[in-house]
């Protein structure tokens, strides 16, 4: 039973609320448990959630203000969590084998019942929790955090395992972009849904990876914004700041905002993945792969009263093809502004730079078990450094694809240099941390591996390929 698009109300994800905020540092509690919620009428949705909710709570920081995370695992399955696009040391950056292991009433059955007993020596455990330290010292931006298991990460997600992280500075609030109840973050992702309201996937409940015909990943036929189908969001006529995430295991969206009378409004962009361009720019549709983060700012102040603005796919067909949809419901000032300059601070290596270029190819291939997706011939193996590079370096590497891949990047932002030989296009601009490889595309990319030392990985973003090899280290010595 599909809802009709655009009646359910945009939800928004709470704010999360630190413990603790002691030592300049804020501390937070995540615990990961399964829930039910109804997001289709009148059936229920089993769900594994970051504290009970899909997406999970949202966290709000300040540059360079770190904050630990305590996770949890209540779920009857290990976990990993990654903040993608945080700069962070390898021992919190969520390897993919860095198990936080179940506790609570999955702990091995012997132990669940083993006490209360604080004073009983035969006491154990019977909860597991990890602290994640992020010390956010990057530049402003959308982040989000998800799992990230060894060929597990694709199902984990698809079940609820994703929620938003916002880093914000002083810089950036005296921009004065649109703020407060006109700043939307809006976690996109599609889901399919069996008839009993339990989400569908192929794989589920157990096994590692998919199969044929589902080798490029899975598609769900419901879009869900923020974790609502095709929601509706009634607001004012004035400007508005969409942060857009394409939480989307493989899916990808070329969006536009359509009004009643078939306008195309204008999507002003921003920023990037990796948080605010030099200067805004103007895009009529907006190509958006899985993982990657725009922000966008859209005008509804000529939209008639009581008017609809439809956010459209225009890769999807049928009902794939809506997504959400603003209600311009009131007249309202607006002081908001987009300022021409809107930050100083972007990298801007230069090909000089490099200290040298590495070439990849991302490729389907054959793995010990049948077919899979591969980085250089090679599927993911977590005892084989695949790149090993020096802190500092400047580095060129150059992509390319046979098919659709979403290539993301741990611990740096890099910038596109070139895409099929030619400038990079007007939707490459900016720090970015996942870049869309298209069918048969070269797209070459540089970056300054800085930070910290560490084991991180490089991998596509479709889930369904990160799970079935095409992933890899990068160390950073
Ligand atoms: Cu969004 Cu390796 O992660
Ligand atoms: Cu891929």
């Amino acid at each position: 039973p599909l809802p009709p698009p655009f009646q359910v109300p945009l939800p928004i994800p709470a704010v999360l609320k630190p413990v603790g905020t002691s030592g300049g540092a804020d501390r937070y509690r995540i615990t990961q448990r399964e829930t039910s919620a109804q997001i289709l009428p009148g059936v229920t949705t089993p769900l594994w959630t970051y504290e009970g909710t899909f997406p999970g709570p949202t966290i709000e920081s300040r540059r360079g203000r770190p904050v630990t995370v305590t996770h949890r695992n209540e779920l009857p399955v290990p976990t990993v969590v990654h903040l993608h696009g945080g700069r962070t040391p390898a021992a919190s950056d969520g390897y993919p084998t860095d198990l936080v292991l179940p506790g609570g009433p999955h702990a091995h059955p012997g132990r669940a019942h083993a006490g209360h007993g604080m004073h009983d020596p035969r006491a154990v455990v019977t909860d597991l929790t990890r602290d994640y330290t992020f010390p956010l010292d990057q530049r402003p931006a959308l982040l989000w955090y998800h799992d990230h298991r060894m060929d597990h990460t694709a199902p984990a997600i698809w079940r609820g395992l994703a929620g938003m992280h916002i880093v914000r500075d002083d810089a950036e609030d005296a921009l004065g972009l649109p703020a407060g109840p006109r700043e939307l973050p809006l976690m996109i992702a599609d889901r399919a849904f069996a008839a009993d309201g339990t989400l569908a996937y192929p794989a589920l409940p157990e096994g590692p990876g998919v199969r044929e015909p589902y080798l490029a990943g899975v598609l769900g036929d419901v879009i869900l914004v923020n974790g609502a189908p095709w929601p509706v969001h009634e607001t004012d006529a004035a400007r508005h700041r969409l942060r857009v995430l394409n939480a989307s295991n493989a899916r990808h969206y070329e969006l536009e905002a359509v009004t009643d009378d078939g306008r195309r409004l204008d999507l002003v962009q921003i920023g990037a993945d990796q948080g605010l361009l030099a200067a805004p720019v103007t895009h009529r549709s907006l190509p958006i792969a899985p993982a990657e983060r725009y922000d966008l700012v859209v005008d509804f102040s000529g939209v008639p009263m009581g008017g609809l603005v439809r956010l459209v796919n225009r890769l999807g067909s049928g009902r794939t093809r809506d997504v959400m949809a603003f209600r311009i419901a009131r007249a309202a000032a607006d002081d908001s502004r987009v300022p021409r300059t809107l930050s100083a601070d972007l990298p801007d290596w230069r090909r000089p730079d490099a200290v040298r270029v590495r070439d990849f190819a991302f490729r389907a291939g054959r793995m010990r078990d049948g077919h899979g997706w591969l980085i250089g011939g090679r599927p993911f193996d977590p005892a084989r450094p695949d790149v090993v590079t020096r802190l500092g370096d400047v580095e060129i590497w150059r992509l390319v694809a046979d098919v659709h891949h979403p290539v993301h990047l741990h611990l740096v932002g890099f910038r596109v240099l070139s895409r099929r030989g030619r400038p990079p296009l007007p939707h490459d601009a900016g720090l970015k941390d996942t870049v869309s490889l298209r069918p048969g595309e070269s797209v070459e990319i540089i970056t300054r591996f800085d930070g910290y030392r560490g084991r991180y990985l490089f991998h596509c973003h479709n889930a369904e390929h990160e799970d079935m090899g095409m992933m890899a280290n990068l160390e950073v010595v």
